[in-house]
């Protein structure tokens, strides 16, 4: 059964009723597919999609390209879902314009409803210019893949009073700025649920507890399809994974075997045409 477009207010009334939203990475034409058939509410294009898909370190090499790419490739899917694409490392730092006429070609070449990008105040300024170009953002703080040098690791953020407080005013800043909802990455339980208590919009966690107004996970991570590194929040929902490889693996066994394929997959011809490609076959070729 089909449903309607999920909108910003969709998001927002959610969180009003205390109803849990639902996101999910996915970077591609069938991964749209399938969630939309789940039903998820919204669709981060993550750059995640650097370390999934394309093998890299971190998220540090993704470029508008190929973010543009993979979010366009999501669009096909023709999902309900409310689709967010990452703003991509170097694509918002340098300056406000520079940061709108990238978040511009993220909706014109991808599709996108809103644009994300990572960090707190010091990034409402750019917020601010994007949301006044009449572009939604969804904010992210906490543990920021893009700054992970910077941080220290892949660690929890927000774990002393002071650095729960900045994370608070950090948030803060981001909704004032225009952010119509904010990830909280790797954040205690008790800070995110006390910062998404004093924000109006939506928080969408990940390693930050029940009390988010919603929770995102990535796709590889939790079907199973990512194991150079599984962080401690991450719940496995299938291994996909495993069912990929035993399907490879006996597809190669009765390649091997001459069990696939069979009469069923095959081409036939009508006896006539063999007989008359037989004829052909022994005649002389002419010159
Ligand atoms: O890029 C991504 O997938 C993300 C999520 C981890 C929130 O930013």
């Amino acid at each position: 059964m089909s449903r309607e477009k999920v909108t910003i207010l969709d998001l927002q009334q959610m969180k009003e009723r205390g109803e849990p939203i639902t996101m999910i990475t996915a970077y591609d034409y069938p991964s749209g597919i399938l969630a939309e058939q789940a039903g998820v509410e919204m669709i981060l294009v993550g750059d995640t999609l650097g370390m999934v898909v394309h093998g890299f370190e971190s998220t540090v090499q993704v470029t508008m390209e190929m973010m543009i790419l993979h979010c366009a490739a999501l669009h096909r899917a023709k999902g309900n879902y409310f689709v967010v694409g990452d703003m991509p490392f170097g694509s918002y730092e340098i300056e406000p314009r520079h940061a709108v006429r990238n978040a511009i070609r993220l909706m014109q070449e991808g599709f996108v409803d809103a644009v994300k990008l990572e960090g707190g105040r010091e990034m409402a300024a750019t917020v601010r210019a994007i949301v006044d170009a009449g572009i939604s953002v969804h904010g992210h703080i906490g543990l920021t893949p893009q700054s992970v040098s910077k941080l220290g690791g892949f660690k929890a953020q927000g774990k002393t009073g002071a650095a729960a407080k900045k994370l608070l005013d950090d948030a803060l800043a981001l909704e004032d700025a225009g952010c119509f909802a904010i990830v909280l990455e790797a954040v205690p339980d008790r800070v995110a649920a006390a910062i998404t208590e004093r924000l109006r919009v939506p928080t969408i966690g990940i390693g930050a507890g029940a009390g988010c107004s919603g929770q995102v996970l990535v796709w590889h991570d939790m079907l199973g399809l990512f194991d150079r590194f599984t962080p401690k929040f991450v719940q496995k929902y299938g291994d996909a994974g495993q069912l990929i490889t035993d399907g490879l693996s006996t597809y190669v066994k009765q390649v091997k075997s001459g069990e696939f394929p069979t009469a069923a997959h095959s081409f036939t011809i009508k006896e006539a045409e063999w007989q008359n490609f037989q004829r052909l076959l022994n005649e002389p070729d002419h010159e």
